[in-house]
C-alpha cells in the first residue's frame, strides 16, 4: 500500500528549487527563550509563484529528543498567486512563500519542515537545535 512517507521527497537545496530550507540565527539556543525559525522555498534556485505553478503552504514541527511524535508549530498557507477576476496572472498580489515563526522548548531536537508545490507534490528537510 502507499503510503504518505513514501511520496515526500528530500533532496539538497542548494540545487533542488522545492526544498523547504530552513534557517536559524543559532543552533545553540536557551531554554525557556523564544528562538526564531524561517523556512522559505527556492533559497539557491528560485520556485517560480503563479498562477499555474507556485508554493501553496509550508508547516512546521519540532521533535524533542527521545519523543515518538513532532510537536506542530506552525502552518502557512499562501494563497495569491498574481490570480484576480481578469483570470489567471493578472493581478500585481503574489504571497511570498516564506514563514517566519519563534517557539520555545526545554529539549534539544529536530526541526522539520513540510512544503507543498501545487505542481510537484511534497517536500521536507530537517534541522536539529540544541538546548543549552
Ligand atoms: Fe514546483
Amino acid at each position: 500500500m502507499e503510503q504518505l512517507k513514501d511520496v515526500i521527497k528530500m533532496d539538497d537545496w542548494k540545487t533542488e528549487k522545492h526544498v523547504p530550507v530552513i534557517n536559524l540565527a543559532k543552533r545553540k539556543v536557551k531554554k525557556k527563550e523564544f528562538f526564531e525559525v524561517e523556512v522559505s522555498v527556492g533559497q539557491s534556485v528560485a520556485h517560480p509563484n503563479t498562477t499555474a505553478h507556485h508554493i501553496r503552504w509550508i508547516s512546521v514541527y519540532f521533535l524533542p529528543d527521545n519523543e515518538p511524535s513532532p510537536y506542530h508549530i506552525a502552518d502557512v498557507t499562501f494563497n495569491s498567486h498574481g490570480e484576480s477576476v481578469k483570470g489567471a496572472d493578472t493581478s500585481t498580489v503574489y504571497t511570498n512563500h516564506t514563514v517566519k515563526v519563534e517557539f520555545k522548548t526545554e529539549k534539544s531536537g529536530t526541526i522539520m519542515a513540510a512544503s507543498y508545490c501545487n505542481i510537484h507534490g511534497l517536500w521536507q528537510s530537517s534541522e536539529k537545535i540544541q538546548v543549552v
